[in-house]
């Protein structure tokens, strides 16, 4: 397959994760092109990790059949199942969140251990960003760390999970509590792949590719909010564009932030309240993506409530993400007859925001804008967080 490339580099956290070559691919996935066209003598092992559905697309069956030899034709592919192309291993977990877990992550590790591979193996991630974030953090503990390369297939992957070396599982009904920093070494980026995802996950997609626009790309926020058909047209070719543009915005702050001591916090816009809200309303409720959206809905209003920014910024955002179908308003629907009265609901998200971050005082630090692009990262007192919810 025909790719162009860029690369990334950073301090290096463990010996060869200093840069990220990220390879963007155009037309259909082709993984045995990818993978397989150069038939080197030395290529390294590799350890392929995928969950049931992607395994289960129609793109996927020409690589997929390889590892199912002469089980090919039986139709459903299982969690746990594992198979072999001469040294290289395929392993295919469950699909989701609820399989985020430390035993899929031990899992890789054998499939690995199972096949004698050395440090010199590479670990390659096919999926979004549950398989991505699990095969980045087995390959950083396998024998103290080798090698990882990701393909991400849903649209939330690309222009997010597998840009930044951000690796981990879930840990007893902790989101991503076990976990490392370990970038890849190759990103394989295929927009093609979002063409068979179910709504919600392109939608969930969206609002990082939006959250990304209002921090990094006012031409590209522009676009975006004068399209809001394209959640319907995945074909449009500013898809293509878009997904460039966040993943070289996500490239360039990881690039001078790799981990999070600064600029890439700006990342969270949205988040804070976001979380707030997927918490209360019951984790699995409110997808991730609307949630995050409603929360840069309500960024903005805590942007002009603290004085920041003009009541035009306010107005334009939430015009741009109630065009694509999400919710803006102080109370988002999902915590209906979840509490006696708004104001508690009020006091309840906001207990959950100072126990996310942590923070003992009646201050909650939030991201926050100015103007799109124009970015600010400070701490709010209780009062104007309530008066926005
Ligand atoms: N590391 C990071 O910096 C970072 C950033 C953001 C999110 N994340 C993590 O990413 C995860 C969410 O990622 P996600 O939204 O990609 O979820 P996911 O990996 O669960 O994928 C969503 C669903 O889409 C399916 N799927 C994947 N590709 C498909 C395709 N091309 N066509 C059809 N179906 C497809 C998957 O099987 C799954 O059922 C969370 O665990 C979150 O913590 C990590």
């Amino acid at each position: 397959m025909q790719f162009e490339e860029k690369d990334i580099a950073y301090p290096p956290v463990h010996p060869g994760t200093d840069r990220t070559f990220i390879r963007f691919y155009g037309g259909e996935p082709d993984l045995n092109s990818i993978f397989y066209s150069s038939e080197e003598e030395n290529s390294p092992q590799r350890i392929f990790v995928t969950d049931t559905n992607v395994a289960s697309l129609k793109q996927m069956q020409p690589f997929v059949n390889f590892f199912r030899g002469e089980n090919y034709s039986q139709p459903k592919i299982e969690n746990g199942f594992i198979g072999t192309r001469g040294k290289d291993v395929l392993l295919i977990l469950g699909s989701g969140e609820p399989f985020k877990t430390i035993e899929s992550v031990l899992a890789i590790c054998k499939a690995a251990i199972d096949s004698n591979a050395k440090r010199s193996a590479v670990f390659t991630g096919i999926g979004g960003g549950v398989i991505t974030d699990m095969t980045a953090f087995a390959a950083s503990i396998f024998k103290r760390g080798a090698t990882c390369e990701l393909v991400p297939t849903t649209l939330l992957s690309m222009v997010d999970a597998a840009i930044g070396g951000k690796t981990g599982c879930d840990f007893d009904s902790y989101k991503n509590m076990i976990g490392s920093f370990f970038p890849a070494q190759k990103i394989h980026i295929i927009p093609s792949f979002i063409q068979s995802l179910p709504e919600n996950e392109y939608r969930s997609g969206m609002a990082e590719v939006v959250k990304t626009a209002l921090l990094y790309s006012k031409e590209l926020f522009e676009k975006l909010a004068s399209k809001p058909e394209i959640l319907q047209n995945r074909k449009d070719p500013l898809v293509e564009e878009m997904i460039k543009i966040c993943v070289n915005a996500k490239a360039a702050v990881v690039e001078q932030d790799l981990t999070e001591k600064n600029i890439r916090m700006q990342l969270n816009l949205g988040h804070t309240f976001g979380h707030a809200l997927e918490t209360r309303a019951g984790l699995g409720k409110v997808s991730h993506g609307d949630a995050v959206a409603w929360g840069i809905a309500r960024a903005a209003e805590l942007s002009k409530k603290i004085g920041l920014c003009t009541e035009n910024y306010v107005q334009t955002v939430k015009s741009a993400l109630s065009s694509f179908g999400w919710e803006t308003q102080p109370m988002h629907s999902a915590l209906n007859g979840k509490f006696a009265s708004e104001k508690e609901a009020a006091l309840s998200l906001f207990e959950a925001m100072k126990k996310d971050k942590k923070n003992a005082s009646n201050k909650v630090r939030f991201v926050l804008q100015e103007d799109v692009g124009e970015t600010v990262i400070t701490e709010v007192d209780e009062k104007d967080v309530l008066s926005v919810l």
